[in-house]
């Protein structure tokens, strides 16, 4: 395999050490104590309609992303390649999102801007909502002509990038002075010829944060929030050294899914808002978008289902969760998404 070098902040790293630490993050987010924070979902409550007036056969749950109708606002979130231990992972994700006609993020492209041969780790099979994701450090030292090429080999709709400045700073190989200048994102942004969203890695989106991002010319944002998976927990089990206070400290910084929710809707009028970080149940999936998602996404749920339990299972629970988001959706008397964002608040 041939491996390239790309520059890190004026550091090169190679694909090998980008394959090693693939597979450790793939590890280490299983482990219970990465878990960080709660959502804050605990506390919403839907309007009940006791009487189902809405039938199975009238509930309309599509919802358009990047110019696809999708069947139902799900997007499997930005998990993983670069590594081959992801291969079979990714190709088993592709085939439930074409199935369900949901949308799927696929993990960082760093380890192909390394090496084009990692492209298959990405998995096989044609999903339509399918879309790439870089980090934002990686935004100032891409060619453009070779990130259109990346994605156009990849089919990918769009383009999420990720402010991740808790990881990188904890990161044992990390960017320490991650810092992102509006000007730059502004520049890539334009430049790009696909849609770009914005998400973060766990520590969520906050107003100000939402507004500066809302100015430029993205086509949407992921939350990413606290209450999911903790990055800096993740990182700091890799590296050690750090004290359980300051991982704390740390991991509890930024918003939850409902904070990050109220003030990403805000700022972001009519473009594309997704709840992530922290989605385990079908309830959290119609709460989240009963508070103005357009769409929820979910991943370190998925990873688990298929490594504890295997592929067959993932299918199985996938189908299931979709069914048992479709009746609490009806039980909220919401025929539609905008219905249900309208219904929050209702008795
Ligand atoms: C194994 C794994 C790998 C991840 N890799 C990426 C990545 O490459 N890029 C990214 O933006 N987010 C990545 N994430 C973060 C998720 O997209 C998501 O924002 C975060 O895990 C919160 O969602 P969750 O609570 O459903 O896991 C990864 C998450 C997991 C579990």
């Amino acid at each position: 395999m041939s491996v390239g070098a790309m520059p890190m902040n004026g550091r090169k790293e190679d694909a090998a050490e980008v394959i090693k630490r693939k597979q450790e993050h793939l590890d280490m987010s299983l482990l219970p104590e990465v878990r960080g924070g709660n959502t804050g979902l605990e506390a919403v409550r839907l309007p009940y309609d006791a009487m189902f007036e809405v039938s199975d056969e009238a509930l309309d749950t599509s919802v358009t992303m990047a110019g696809v109708e999708l069947a139902f606002p799900l997007m499997f979130g930005a998990m993983t390649g670069g590594t081959p231990l992801a291969t079979p992972f990714n190709t088993c994700l592709r085939g439930l999102a074409a199935r369900h006609r949901v949308a799927m993020c696929l993990g960082s492209i760093r380890a192909v801007l390394c090496d084009e041969g990692l492209l298959s780790t990405y998995g096989s099979g044609a999903v339509e909502a399918l879309f790439a994701n870089i980090g934002a450090e990686q935004i100032g030292q891409i060619e453009h002509n070779h990130l259109s090429r990346v994605c156009e080999r990849l089919g990918v709709r769009g383009l999420f990038i990720h402010l991740n400045g808790l990881q990188e700073w904890v990161q044992p190989e990390g960017w320490r002075h991650f810092s992102v200048s509006y000007d730059a994102l502004a520049h890539f942004v334009d430049r790009c010829d696909v849609p770009v969203y914005i998400k973060e890695v766990g520590n969520g989106i906050g107003g100000k944060c939402a507004s500066r991002l809302a100015s430029l010319n993205i086509a949407g944002i992921e939350t990413a929030s606290v209450g999911g998976t903790s990055w800096v927990k993740v990182e700091a089990r890799r590296g050690g050294g750090l004290s359980r206070e300051s991982i704390e400290s740390l991991s509890s910084l930024g918003y939850n899914l409902v904070e990050s929710l109220s003030s990403c809707r805000r700022a972001l009028g009519q473009r594309t808002l997704i709840a992530s970080g922290g989605i385990s149940t079908p309830l959290d999936i119609v709460k989240a978008l009963s508070l103005g998602a357009d769409l929820v996404a979910m991943a370190q749920p998925l990873y688990r289902w298929y490594r504890e339990d295997g592929a067959e299972m993932l299918a199985r629970r996938i189908d299931e969760y979709l069914e048992v988001s479709r009746l609490i959706w009806r039980s909220t008397g919401a025929r539609d998404l905008k219905h249900l964002h309208e219904r929050q608040g209702d008795g």
